[in-house]
């Protein structure tokens, strides 16, 4: 029997099972993960036991690998990351060994974000495997950003149409000031490419909203109370919970998603239990 995919009950999101990534993939099996991914945006592998460079090899099928955002962003502090580790892995935990960090992101509320917007070519997929996973929360949720597009009420996309959001590469998602990067005045002065509120798909030809993450955002060309209350608008109705799916992990699951229409948050946990996530990253294109 073939791989099966199965939609998920919620605004996006598809479970694929008899499938093992830790093996080589045919053409077809490649084919039918892809249209999936396009399709449901969020892919569920549950209960894969993968190495580093397995998890590599399985990301590579679908495009060509990019690093983590401290290698492109070229941290004088570096990741912290152990030597260990392939330069393309990113490590997202809260444990602490030998009084240093092993990942980014600790325990905290991870609040809704795009990856790594903030340059010019953001990746178009994240692929995250569960390898530690606390005994509660740690959920990650997903947003459909084509269903928020069509979502919002026609006047407030005309306030958008045609405009491009700043997004601030100087905080991370979970809203501490990067190293190497100063504090600005305000959403206005940050730095960090502009990029379109509405962009078409490169695969799909669907337009998706186009959001980063919710502080320091700022639109271009608008006074800043002005880009404060659209925002503001936007991001009441994209967080309604008829546009999420929220994902609660087991150890062992891959979830790949496309980072191109999705938004993602991940909620805050027990800060002395575990939780490590190994995620790889595919290139993007400059979003149009
Ligand atoms: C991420 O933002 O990529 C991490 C999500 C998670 O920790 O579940």
């Amino acid at each position: 029997m073939g791989l099966q995919i199965w939609r998920l009950d919620a605004a996006l999101g598809a479970t694929v099972s008899n499938i093992d990534l830790s093996r080589p993939l045919d053409a077809g099996a490649v084919a039918a993960v892809r249209a999936a991914w396009l399709e449901h945006i969020v892919l569920v592998f549950p209960d894969q036991d993968l190495t580093d460079r397995q998890l590599l090899d399985f990301t590579r099928y679908f495009g060509e690998l990019e690093f983590p955002p401290s290698k492109l962003l070229n941290y004088s502090q570096g990741s912290g990351q152990k030597a260990d580790i392939p330069l393309e892995i990113n490590v997202i935990s809260n444990v602490i060994e030998d009084g240093k960090k092993i990942g980014q992101l600790g325990a905290s509320e991870a609040k809704w974000h795009t990856d790594t917007p903030f340059v010019e070519r953001p990746p178009s997929a994240s692929v995250l495997h569960a390898l530690e996973i606390p005994p509660h929360g740690g959920n990650t949720s997903f947003m459909n950003m084509y269903a928020v597009l069509e979502g919002l009420p026609p006047p407030l996309r005309a306030r958008i149409e045609g405009r491009y959001c700043k997004h601030d590469v100087s905080h991370t998602s979970d809203g501490v000031l990067r190293h190497d990067y100063d504090e600005s005045k305000d959403a206005s002065e940050c730095p960090g490419p502009l990029h379109p509120l509405i962009r078409t798909h490169p695969e799909t030809g669907r337009e998706a909203l186009y959001l980063g993450k919710r502080a320091w955002a700022f639109i271009e060309g608008l006074p800043l109370a002005e880009s404060e209350a659209v925002l503001d608008e936007i991001w009441d109705i994209a967080t309604r919970p008829e546009f999420l799916y929220e994902h609660v992990w087991t150890q062992g699951d891959i979830v790949m998603w496309d980072n191109r229409c999705a938004m993602h948050r991940r909620e805050a946990f027990d800060a002395s239990a575990r939780r490590i996530m190994h995620r790889s990253q595919l290139q993007g294109d400059v979003p149009a």
